[in-house]
């Protein structure tokens, strides 16, 4: 039910989100690639994913092969054609690597179809039961930003490894995991004056509220600017900050990006860890490659924040970097993109009480990217 419970504290407006789309959490997100076998071999060794399931020939699919990989709550599928010509194909000729599918995981995914379509979504999957031996899945879906799209998948009465279709992956390779727990937010970069358009999609089609926003004035360096909404469901769990990018007297890392992905898309994914510290030890250990900030960041740095739990030194050891907020504060890290064109990329967080994105990071970010950027001769 609609309310007009709304508070303003700061910059931050909380709203009691409609519920006619209730949604448990993230169900996977689903990447087309290049070469599937080896993106999942990246993903185990590199990030500590385990081996779930697997479609392909052998399974009676003529066309793609998918990897299911996971670590505790976070799901990933990576998928590649088989053949030549198809959506798959074009869909990674046109922007290399990259995310296809957001899925939601619900309790029915027919009513979510049937709310997000009556309200202006457009279909991307008719609701569809598919069983096997292990039960039923009912998955619908709708289009988002871009070539992205959002299904959602009703799997109360499925308990197979992933979903009919798949059989379980058992390998004898099972590199340890990181610690990574669960998906916190999933950022999509969308092109100049878009921002808002996605924004009331989501208000309007999905229920969801804007968190908080960020103008040019916050995220801008010398050089390059963009400006940020982050739209929240009513449980909070599903968080996605929406950017675009702004005039600066550079190119910003939000037109590379949709220059390099011909257009909108998922630009990263933060994922929780409750060890940040052990998780980007492990991370960088195993050629995960990072984001860094200047030594002189650690310098100020607690002047800033105030007192934390942790010893600075292993956090500037790592180059993790700090922010607080009225809740708390936390700590988080960034990879340089994960494919070779400069789009997506990962960040690593851990909150300690806090629940904001870190905005006294931008700066110190942008600038950090905007290095990465010279070095590829795009800003
Ligand atoms: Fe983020």
């Amino acid at each position: 039910m609609a309310t007009d419970n709304v508070t303003y504290s700061g910059e931050k407006i909380f709203k009691e989100a409609q519920d006619f789309l209730p949604i448990n959490g993230t169900d996977y997100v689903e990447l087309y690639v290049g070469n599937a076998k080896q993106s999942a071999h990246f993903y185990k060794t590199a990030f500590g994913f385990q081996s779930v399931a697997y479609a392909g020939l052998e399974t009676g699919l003529k066309d793609r092969v998918s990897y299911v990989l996971q670590q505790d709550k976070i799901r990933l599928v990576l998928t590649s054609p088989l053949k030549q010509d198809g959506p798959i194909n074009e869909h990674i000729n046109k922007h290399g690597d990259g995310v296809k599918v957001i899925a939601l995981w619900v309790d029915d995914a027919t009513k979510a179809w049937q709310e997000t379509t009556s309200r202006g979504a457009e279909s991307f999957m008719e609701p569809i039961k598919e069983e096997d031996e292990y039960g039923y899945v009912v998955k619908s879906g709708i289009h988002t930003y871009g070539e992205t799209v959002h299904i959602f998948v009703e799997r109360k009465n499925y308990h197979g490894a992933f979903m009919p279709g798949f059989k379980e992956w058992k390998s004898d390779y099972n590199p340890t995991e990181v610690g990574l727990k669960y998906i916190d937010h999933m950022v999509g970069n969308v092109g100049w004056g878009e921002m808002n358009k996605w924004c009331e999609f989501y208000a309007k089609v999905m229920g969801f509220t804007q968190l908080v926003s960020f103008d040019d004035k916050d995220i801008s360096t010398e050089y390059t600017a963009l400006m940020s909404k982050v739209m929240s469901n009513g449980t909070g769990r599903i968080k996605f900050p929406i950017n675009e990018p702004a005039e600066g007297r550079k190119k910003s890392q939000i037109e590379e990006y949709i220059d390099f992905y011909n257009g909108a898309g998922v630009q990263h994914i933060a994922v929780a860890t409750n060890n940040i510290i052990e998780t980007v030890a492990q991370l960088r250990a195993r050629g995960v490659e990072f984001l860094r900030v200047p030594e002189v960041y650690y310098d100020d740095v607690l002047d800033r924040v105030g007192e934390i739990d942790e010893d600075l030194e292993p956090l500037k050891n790592l180059n993790i970097l700090i922010d607080r907020d009225d809740e708390g504060y936390l700590l988080q890290i960034f990879t340089k993109p994960v494919l070779d064109r400069p789009t997506m990329f990962f960040e690593i967080i851990q909150r300690k009480g806090a629940q904001s994105f870190g905005k006294g990071n931008f700066k110190a970010l942008f600038e950090a990217i905007e290095r990465e950027q010279e070095l590829r001769q795009t800003l």
